[in-house]
């Protein structure tokens, strides 16, 4: 395990879904942490952790690179999380998605010296539609169907030609997050099974892997505790046991949720038609293995809703 006290962390996008979490578990294991976000969902989600004195805030747009200089210089590690999230926010802010999910990482990557260490989520909607029955491995070729996926997989290619830095193809997240996100799937399905009871599906038996947003802050730690054994490489980031058809889901939410029904439409078409199952032995013969079971997280969704617990908010 490598030092990490008194590392400094730069996590850009931190009051973000993910962030919200990720930031206070540094915070917890000891690192010094900034966090650069443009607030653009006006959260308030770092509130909690205002008072540590590891911990800095600042209000600011990863595309301005010049303001931003003397923050990334004085990083060990970055983590880039700062992005239009999902192709739906993509698809309606075309050229920002871009600039945000691609070109600010160029630009960062330009500022930044080759011992500073990047870790970067990127998404395993890349691989788009996978081969019948065969998992995608980081080996796999890229095969990304909408701009966001385009932007990340482009993204991944920058941070890879430098030295010292991490992709993590992360799965589709799931769980409760002070920054909550209802539009993904786990959360948006349990979310309407919970309000309505009732759920139409296209396509169901289209397949994708999920993870805990608990264990994707998990997994960055362990990969700044293990960062010259996993540097230069890409990871796929899931939960190995939930490959799972959207039907199947529906069946794992159905058995918190007796009386929700759910039914597959013959007509209609997922805008989204990634398609895929995914293995993540790579990162777990590395060491890391999710704590989060799927159940887990249904459970504490379902929990969040009933006791308002959460904002209901979507990126688009
Ligand atoms: N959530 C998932 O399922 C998932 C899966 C794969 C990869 N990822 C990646 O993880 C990262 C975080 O995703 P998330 O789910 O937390 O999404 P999110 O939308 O909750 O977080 C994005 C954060 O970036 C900030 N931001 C947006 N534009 C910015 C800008 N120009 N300057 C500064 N800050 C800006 C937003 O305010 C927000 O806090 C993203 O890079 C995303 O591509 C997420």
């Amino acid at each position: 395990m490598e030092a990490a006290l008194n590392q400094h962390v730069v996590v850009t996008g931190g009051a973000g879904y993910i962030g919200s979490i990720l930031v206070p578990e540094l915070l917890r294991n000891n690192f010094q942490v900034t966090v650069i976000d443009n607030l653009m969902y006006k959260q308030k989600s770092l509130a909690a952790i205002q008072a540590s004195d590891r911990y800095q805030f600042i209000e600011g747009d990863v595309r301005e690179i010049d303001q931003l200089v003397p923050y990334f210089e004085k990083a060990d590690v970055i983590i880039p999380l700062a992005a239009l999230v999902g192709a739906p926010l993509c698809d309606q802010r075309p050229e920002e998605a871009v600039q945000i999910n691609q070109e600010a990482i160029r630009k960062m990557c330009g500022v930044l010296s080759e011992r500073q260490k990047i870790l970067i989520p990127t998404t395993n909607s890349g691989y788009g539609i996978g081969e019948k029955g065969k998992m995608c491995t980081e080996e796999s070729p890229m095969n990304p169907l909408s701009l966001y996926a385009r932007t990340k997989v482009e993204a991944e290619k920058i941070v890879l030609r430098r030295q010292n830095s991490i992709s993590f193809r992360l799965a589709t997240v799931f769980g409760v997050s002070p920054r909550m996100r209802i539009d993904l799937l786990v959360n948006d399905f349990t979310y309407r099974a919970w309000k309505d009871g009732s759920l139409e599906i296209f396509e169901g038996h289209f397949k994708r892997n999920y993870i805990h947003v608990k264990d994707v802050a998990r997994a960055f730690l362990h990969g700044i505790n293990h960062f010259s054994k996993l540097c230069g490489q890409v990871y796929n980031v899931g939960l190995s046991e939930a490959n799972l058809s959207k039907l199947e889901l529906c069946q794992a939410i159905q058995n918190h949720l007796p009386s929700f029904k759910f039914t597959e439409s013959a007509t209609g078409k997922d805008p989204d038609q990634r398609d895929y199952i995914v293995s993540n032995e790579k990162i777990e013969k590395t060491g890391f293995k999710p704590t989060h079971r799927l159940d887990d997280g249904i459970r504490e969704l379902i929990e969040a809703y009933t006791k308002q617990e959460v904002c209901i908010s979507r990126n688009a």
